[in-house]
């Protein structure tokens, strides 16, 4: 098996940044993680990483002159850490076409619904207002467009009856948390399959 390096773009909470520290702080998961950026200075997720004594640092969007400037500026600090897997861990800024094109094929994301279905913000609010009975979570491969490259893996829950979008949340939240280190030792496996060049 290949031991992934990861890099984890975070702008907030960072559940799912603590639920891939976790993964790989066991000894047979395929992966570690060798940096955690965040896209603002007080994410909860710096901390989370700091207390895994993961480097952790914030690239702030209002430092750097233009989209372009600071997607060159991630993208500098991913190669300088050399990662091999860049996860995105509701990171809230919308990637350029040019980062997106050199890192293609690396980089991942988690999002919660059952993709095509509910892209974009307010996943949960959505699919309750139309009455859906099955939801869930989705990793894929990020391309150009928003939420919608190939998708990696999938699960559902069941919408109950009685929902709010706070209690579908967590009842997806718990399985975003299984489900992307799941996606990430699929990659290593994947990986080490591959005959070395
Ligand atoms: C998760 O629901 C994830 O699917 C979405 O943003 C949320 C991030 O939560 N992309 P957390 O910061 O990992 O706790």
């Amino acid at each position: 098996m290949v031991d992934l390096k990861l890099a984890v773009l975070i702008s907030g909470r960072g559940s799912n940044l603590q639920a891939l520290i976790d993964a790989c702080s066991r000894g047979d998961f395929p992966a570690g993680i060798v940096l955690v950026i965040s896209n603002k200075p007080d994410a909860q997720g710096l901390a989370r990483a700091r207390t895994a004594k993961i480097p952790a640092l914030t690239i702030d969007r209002r430092d750097h002159g233009d989209r372009e400037a600071f997607d060159e500026a991630l993208s500098q600090t991913i190669s300088a850490h050399d990662a091999d897997l860049v996860c995105l861990a509701g990171f809230m800024a919308i990637l350029g076409n040019k980062f997106v094109a050199r890192w293609r094929g690396r980089l991942i994301n988690i999002h919660p619904s059952l993709l095509p279905a509910y892209p974009g913000l307010d996943t949960h609010a959505r699919a309750i207002a139309a009455g859906e009975s099955t939801a869930g979570c989705t990793v894929h491969h990020v391309t150009a467009e928003v939420d919608s490259g190939p998708i990696i893996l999938q699960e559902t829950v069941p919408v109950e009856p009685d929902d709010t979008e706070e209690t579908l949340g967590l009842r997806v939240l718990a399985v975003e948390h299984r489900l992307y280190p799941q996606a990430v030792r699929l990659i290593a496996e994947e990986g080490s399959k591959r005959p070395a060049l």
